[in-house]
């Protein structure tokens, strides 16, 4: 039971303060503030719980601000029911399966960011003034405050509102700050030893190493972002959030492949594109999918075989793509350049306008400024990442044209966020 059934699930005081009491308790408990500054911390993280917690079961703030806005276009036929206010629910359609992989994640971060600041806390604890490098320590320097993030993130994965968006970058950048002097203070009472720490350990997130079989080649060197770790579970999260095969055709119609047409596909991932857009160009064409992350590429290839596509995978970077000028009618990119710092998505159209054709074509679909009003209530976030910034600023054109593309054309929008792309290479 989610009150669906329930007109006007909130009102519920006694909930809220169970819950602030709750999470306010173990906060406290793992992040003892002694210095002033430590306390001012803790009280704006005890304001995004008291926030949180008064949207999820008292007033719901964000419910109104957005019915007020957008009136009849509010996605939920009872917007004041419980199960309407967990917002992504809403914007991805709603359904049963949905709310449970919502509540496993959301859930399931809230759980791993306790244990992550109990065990921190708990060396802590236990090391006396000893410097302590291991257990979580061993991955980041701040392990109490990472798992306060991810506590967070998962709070606004289950019930995104206004207030608590606003003010999780403002957390982010308080801890960092707080970090900044606590590690000054570690130099001074540890000197070299915490100086080589500090060089070997990232601050709040660990590197990502891949040490699993399934690497057969190396992964080349890219500034890019590549989803090794993604791979095991990439399809079934496409298909979870609406970008299974019905989406790929929609990509793949507005890229309107011919039978006999040489594709390439940028960013393959597990390759699904690349195996349909096989099919449309048939026997006497050509498709092929490259990627540095050779998890994914190890998965493609297996998805082809058991497919008996045609299709061809190669560990490659966008930024050095293994193929001769005017090689490909056609270049695919599917939510590929947000993977991407700002020089190399430079760097990587210009390598698809070399192996383009004359009058060849780019199809790319991305992120890009929200369509659907409803996403800025999320979608600012990624203006925080020089990765995503560009998209949402309405930026991505400018780098088609940069890079040679004369015609830059957009063909269509999906699920409120994402945009279409057609660019041609001229003569
Ligand atoms: C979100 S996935 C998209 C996969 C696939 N195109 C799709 O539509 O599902 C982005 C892909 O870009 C890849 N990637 C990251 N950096 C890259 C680079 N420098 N060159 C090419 N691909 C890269 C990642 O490994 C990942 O597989």
């Amino acid at each position: 039971m989610h009150g669906e059934n329930i007109s006007y699930a909130y009102g519920f005081w006694f909930l809220v303060l169970v819950n602030v009491a709750l999470f306010g308790f173990f906060i406290l408990s793992f992040l003892t503030p002694f210095k002033k500054r430590e306390w001012r911390a803790m009280g704006v993280t005890l304001g995004f719980f008291v926030a949180l917690f008064t949207e999820m079961y008292g007033i719901p703030l964000t419910i109104y601000i957005l019915t007020a806005i957008l009136g009849s276009r509010y996605p939920a036929l009872n917007p004041f029911s419980h199960a309407s206010g967990h917002l992504w629910l809403t914007f991805l359609g709603g359904g049963a399966l949905m709310m449970t992989v919502i509540h496993i994640i959301s859930n399931g971060l809230t759980v791993i960011g306790f244990v992550i600041m109990w065990k921190g806390w708990k060396l802590i604890h236990d090391a006396k003034d000893s410097l302590v490098m291991e257990g979580p320590y061993a991955y980041v320097r701040h392990p109490q405050y990472s798992g306060l993030f991810v506590i967070m993130i998962g709070m606004l994965i289950q019930w995104p509102t206004i207030i608590t968006a606003l003010m999780f970058p403002v957390l982010v950048f308080i801890y960092y700050r707080l970090s900044k002097r606590e590690e000054e203070e570690m130099i001074r009472t540890f000197g070299d030893e915490y100086k080589q720490y500090r060089i070997r350990v990232p601050m709040f997130i660990p590197k990502i190493r891949d040490n699993r079989k399934g690497a057969m080649e190396p992964s080349p060197e890219t500034d890019g972002m590549p989803l090794n770790w993604l791979a095991p579970v990439y399809d079934r999260l496409c298909s979870t959030f609406g970008l299974g095969l019905a989406f790929r055709e929609t990509t793949l119609r507005h890229a309107a492949l011919k039978p006999g047409e040489r594709v390439l596909d940028v960013g393959c991932g597990t390759g699904v594109l690349t195996c349909f857009a096989a099919k449309f160009v048939g026997e006497k064409g050509q498709a092929v999918g490259i990627d540095p992350a050779t998890k994914m590429i190890s998965i493609a290839k297996e998805n082809a075989t058991r497919e008996k596509s045609r299709a061809g995978f190669r560990v490659a970077t966008i930024e050095n793509l293994p193929f001769e000028d005017n090689s490909f009618d056609c270049v695919l990119s599917s939510f590929m350049i947000h993977h991407l710092p700002p020089v190399l998505k430079l760097a990587g159209l210009t390598e698809i306008y070399r192996v383009l054709r004359p009058w060849g074509r780019l199809l790319a679909v991305d992120i890009y400024r929200p369509v659907n009003p409803l996403w800025w209530i999320i979608a600012w976030v990624l203006y925080l990442s020089r990765f995503t910034r560009d998209h949402i600023a309405g930026r991505l054109p400018s780098y088609f044209r940069k890079a040679g593309f004369h015609q830059v054309e957009t063909v269509g929008h999906s699920k409120g966020i994402l945009t279409f792309w057609l660019a041609q290479k001229p003569t």
